[in-house]
């Protein structure tokens, strides 16, 4: 029907002219769209030819080739086999002209052949891509304007009609376009510069570009690193045009290292070349001894040598700072001075007279003196010196640290020559202070002697002076006794030892102490001798008629003779038959201690013996007190006095009775008297007498005019004697000081009114002196101090404390009651013992031990009592009086 048609619409067109164009090649285009659905990709080659040839009858129609693209179904039928028709993917390769077309030559069983060309025309169905999203350029500063840099295209695989139209800036246009502009020349993109870089002012672009093509679709960005490079024309640059600065000398190297002393800093302002190499330029000082290092990289600079003030107190040199390629450098001179510490010590230096000088070595210096040098002797000076500056020293003074031995004043002064200034003066002169006496102690003294400044912090230095006093002959021979007297019997032979006289030289040295007794008179030479070296008298001569010798006897210094003294001898005779027996002393008193370890010795009685050593004497104790077991007992033959029974001072503090002693052979008696006396051993401790705990009610608020409150008085005995019996108060708890007074009569105070927290509980313990060992008291006294306003904060309220007084009263009464019925039973027993003990008397005269034994009684029981710590001579008094 369609043929028909057709050749109707030619007929009717040109109704002449039916022209069949498909002869021998018969030319099918087709133009399609791209993306074309598949469905409408189809067609009946009949269709296409029909009014193209003459022949009407169907033809058949095959491939030439085997094509990718089509088929042939049916074989009429014409199909496109892929999936989609995409202009891009087919004519990826093959573009004419920006044309894509697929064409294939269709065999027909007649005489022709159809070329079959089908033109797919374009859609804007691909953006543009460049196939990197990041670049990172270089460009050097200072290129020429218009100078141009490659970037990467992007791609657009669309045809002309649709591709990339231009590229464009997305970010920062307004910066970036007036300095750079986008070139799309052919199929290049280029970046022109349109102004000099330069990196010192910005040395770094962010650049983000997109291509868009001619449909107006925008691509994926391009970030364009542009990083601008340097052209070295800075010279490094100090931030300071010089360096100065002051360190002290005794910085220390090895902390140095985390702390360094200075930081030189230069900076260039070149953009990229900019690490910079520091090193010191040093032209006068050798460089081992060159106490500075800089680092190369940092520019801190650090100490490596000790630096000393003394030796050099300013560095100037040069640092030098370098770019890393060495081109450009500059110099920065530093300055360092060093600032004077105090470090070096003053020094002592002496200069002694060569007649005292003996030795000297670092430490000590070693000078004699004569005993009696006079007074304000120079003996040399003293010089002070210090290294340091004095402006770090500010002044030196010396003193005298200590003078030993410290008993003894010193014997030298140091004068420096100015009353009023002591402090600034460098020169002592050493002078005498005081006559010296090698006999009361001054022998050597040890003098240290401090020099000091005063810098900060001070420093000081020593050095011992050791003076040695030379003894000199000073003293005088003292005899013992002024007068001597010797008694010698008629019958005694000659070279009969009298006795010895004796005097003393205090002379230092064992030299000038030697002394020779000589008579004044030469009357007794014949009669008696004296032994020149040792004061020896012997008897010369047989004495034959009664006389008194009355010698003057001398004892002279052996080395100087004018140093004498002198004595009387008095020698009597008698006749041994007839004397008498004299004891040495008219009265002998002891002392001796309470509680020691018995049986002891506490001293010996003698006579002068003017008898024959044949005949013995004998000495007795005459007891008076015979009641009591007699402490003491006396050797009969050597007078030894012994202690038997143990003394107690608080029992009997004092002895008194006689000794006699017996001539044997004349059964003469002498008798002397002795005393002895017991002394104290702190064998009590202190007992208080008040009730062992009180309550005190004070107001703390009406007292602000005397701010002092007297609490209570406490009191403590102790029965022992001086200080073993002197009694302290104190308190257990020493913060109680704070706010108390302990005075030592007891009393108590409260003075810090303002602090004290009531109540509050004092306990307070007693002391005596004794000494060595002080006693505590066993029982503590307790004080509450409380407010009287508010007494239920006190540990116990006062209710007790009357009931306890009436505890008290109450239970001293039973005791009393109890004393009293022992005593009537004791007096009752006494009298009983009394009675029969007279009518014994009347019968008996040896009675008289009973009553020994009674008393012994009392006495043991007495002190048994005492032994008993609590109760004392106070007690006992008071039992008395009951
Ligand atoms: C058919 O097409 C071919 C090439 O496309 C061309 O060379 C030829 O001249 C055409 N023939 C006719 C009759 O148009
Ligand atoms: C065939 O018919 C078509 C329309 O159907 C027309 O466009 C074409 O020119 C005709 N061909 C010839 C040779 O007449
Ligand atoms: C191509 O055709 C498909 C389906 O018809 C459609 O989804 C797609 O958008 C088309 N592509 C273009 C570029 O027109
Ligand atoms: C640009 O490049 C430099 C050198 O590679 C780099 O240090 C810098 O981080 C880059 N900047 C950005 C924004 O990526
Ligand atoms: C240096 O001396 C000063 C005072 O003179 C002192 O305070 C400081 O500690 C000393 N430093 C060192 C490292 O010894
Ligand atoms: C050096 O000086 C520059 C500029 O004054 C400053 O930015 C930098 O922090 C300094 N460096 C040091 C280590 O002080
Ligand atoms: C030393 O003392 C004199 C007199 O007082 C005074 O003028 C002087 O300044 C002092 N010198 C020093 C170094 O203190
Ligand atoms: C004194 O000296 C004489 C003779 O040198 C000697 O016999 C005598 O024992 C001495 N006496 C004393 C007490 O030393
Ligand atoms: C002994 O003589 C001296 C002087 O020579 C004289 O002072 C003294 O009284 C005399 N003594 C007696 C007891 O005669
Ligand atoms: C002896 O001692 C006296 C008195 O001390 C003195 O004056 C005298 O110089 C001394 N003689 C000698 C030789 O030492």
């Amino acid at each position: 029907m369609h043929y028909y048609y057709h050749c109707y619409f030619y007929l009717f067109l040109f109704p002449i002219i039916c022209t069949y164009d498909c002869e021998e090649v018969c030319n099918i285009t087709l133009s399609v769209m791209e993306n074309t659905s598949i469905e409408k990709l189809q067609w009946n080659l009949n269709d296409l030819i029909y009014n193209r040839t003459s022949s009407l009858e169907y033809l058949q129609f095959s491939l030439s080739n085997p094509s990718d693209y089509f088929e042939i179904e049916l074989t009429k039928i014409l199909k496109f086999r892929l999936i989609e028709l995409d202009r891009e993917k087919i004519c990826k390769n093959n573009l004419l002209n920006d044309e894509c077309s697929l064409q294939l030559q269709i065999f027909t069983q007649t005489s022709f052949i159809i070329i079959f060309k089908m033109i797919i025309l374009d859609e804007n169905d691909w953006k543009p891509l460049f196939n990197q999203d990041y670049i990172y350029l270089n460009i050097r500063e200072n290129l020429p304007i218009n100078y141009r840099v490659q970037l990467p295209i992007a791609y657009d695989y669309d045809s002309i009609q649709y591709n990339i139209d231009h590229y464009e800036f997305i970010n920062n246009i307004e910066e970036i376009e007036k300095l750079f502009q986008l070139e799309k020349f052919h199929d290049e993109l280029r970046l022109k510069l349109l102004k000099k870089l330069n990196c010192e002012l910005k040395n770094n672009y962010q650049l983000y570009i997109i291509a868009i093509d001619k449909g107006g679709l925008k691509s994926n960005v391009l970030h364009v690193n542009v990083t601008v490079g340097d052209l070295n024309e800075y010279q490094p640059r100090f931030n300071q045009r010089f360096y100065h600065k002051g360190i002290p000398e005794n910085i220390s190297i090895i902390n140095s290292f985390s702390s360094p002393i200075l930081q030189i800093n230069a900076t260039d302002d070149d953009c990229y070349d900019k690490t910079i190499l520091y090193s010191i330029l040093n032209n006068d000082i050798p460089n081992d001894i060159f106490p500075f290092e800089i680092d190369k990289y940092t520019g801190l600079m650090r100490v490596k040598h000790q630096l000393d003030y003394e030796t050099i107190s300013t560095y100037r040199f040069r640092v030098k700072a370098s770019n890393l390629d060495q081109i450009t450098s500059s110099m920065v001179p530093i300055i360092i001075d060093i600032l004077d510490v105090n470090d070096n010590q003053p020094l002592i230096q002496m200069n002694i007279l060569n007649e005292y000088k003996l030795n000297e070595n670092n430490d000590n210096f070693i000078i004699n003196i004569n005993e009696n040098i006079r007074l304000g002797q120079f003996i040399g000076t003293i010089l002070i010196r210090d290294m340091d500056s004095t402006m770090i020293n500010h002044h030196l003074s010396l003193k005298i640290l200590s003078c030993l031995p410290l008993t003894l004043s010193c014997p030298i002064e140091l004068d420096s020559g100015m009353e009023n200034n002591i402090f600034n003066s460098t020169t002592y002169v050493i002078r005498t202070s005081r006559l010296l006496d090698i006999e009361l102690g001054d022998e050597k003294f040890i003098i240290i002697l401090e020099a000091r400044d005063y810098g900060d912090p001070p420093l000081s230095s020593q050095r011992h002076l050791i003076i040695n006093i030379n003894d000199e002959n000073d003293c005088t021979p003292k005899f013992t006794q002024l007068n001597y007297q010797f008694r010698v019997s008629y019958s005694s032979p000659i070279g009969f030892f009298i006795g010895q006289v004796q005097a003393d030289d205090d002379d230092y040295s064992p030299n000038f102490r030697l002394i020779q007794y000589k008579f004044l008179e030469n009357d007794y030479q014949d009669v008696i001798s004296i032994d020149v070296n040792n004061g020896s008298l012997f008897l010369a001569k047989q004495l034959s008629t009664e006389m008194k010798l009355n010698i003057t006897v001398r004892a002279i210094d052996v080395h100087n003779h004018s140093l004498y003294d002198q004595a009387n001898i008095e020698i009597f005779l008698f006749d041994e038959t007839t004397c008498l027996p004299v004891f040495r002393q008219t009265i002998y008193v002891f002392n001796t201690s309470e509680h020691q370890m018995i049986p002891y010795e506490i001293g010996q009685v003698n006579v002068d013996n003017c008898l024959l050593s044949s005949i013995p004497i004998s000495y007795h104790l005459i007891k008076e007190d015979s009641l009591s077991p007699f402490p003491f007992s006396i050797d009969s033959h050597t007078g030894i006095i012994k202690v038997i029974h143990e003394l107690d001072r608080e029992i009997k503090s004092f002895y008194k009775f006689h000794i006699s002693s017996l001539h044997s052979k004349t059964q003469q008696l002498t008798q002397i008297e002795i005393q002895i006396n017991i002394l104290d051993e702190n064998d009590h401790y202190p007992i208080f007498n008040n009730l062992h705990k009180e309550y005190i009610y004070i107001s703390t608020h009406h007292h602000h005019q005397t701010n002092k409150i007297f609490i209570t008085h406490i009191h403590a005995i102790d029965a022992d004697v001086g200080l073993n019996g002197l009694i302290n108060y104190y308190f257990t708890n020493k913060d109680h000081y704070k706010y108390f007074h302990l005075y030592p009569n007891g009393s108590i105070i409260l003075y810090n009114l303002n602090n004290v927290h009531l109540p509050v509980r004092l306990e307070i313990y007693a002391r005596d002196q004794g000494y060595p060992r002080p006693l505590n008291s066993k029982e503590n006294i307790i004080i509450y101090v409380c407010d009287i306003y508010k007494r239920h904060e006190c540990p116990i309220n006062e209710s007790p404390n009357k009931l306890r007084r009436n505890f008290y009263l109450g239970s001293i009464f039973i005791m009393i009651s109890v004393v009293l019925i022992l005593f009537i039973i004791i007096i009752c027993i006494i009298w009983n013992l009394f009675m029969k003990k007279k009518l014994r008397r009347k019968e008996n005269n040896k009675s008289y031990s009973y009553q020994i034994e009674a008393r012994k009684n009392l006495i043991i029981s007495d002190s048994l009592y005492d032994l008993s710590p609590i109760i004392h001579g106070n007690h006992r008094s008071k039992c008395l009086v009951v």
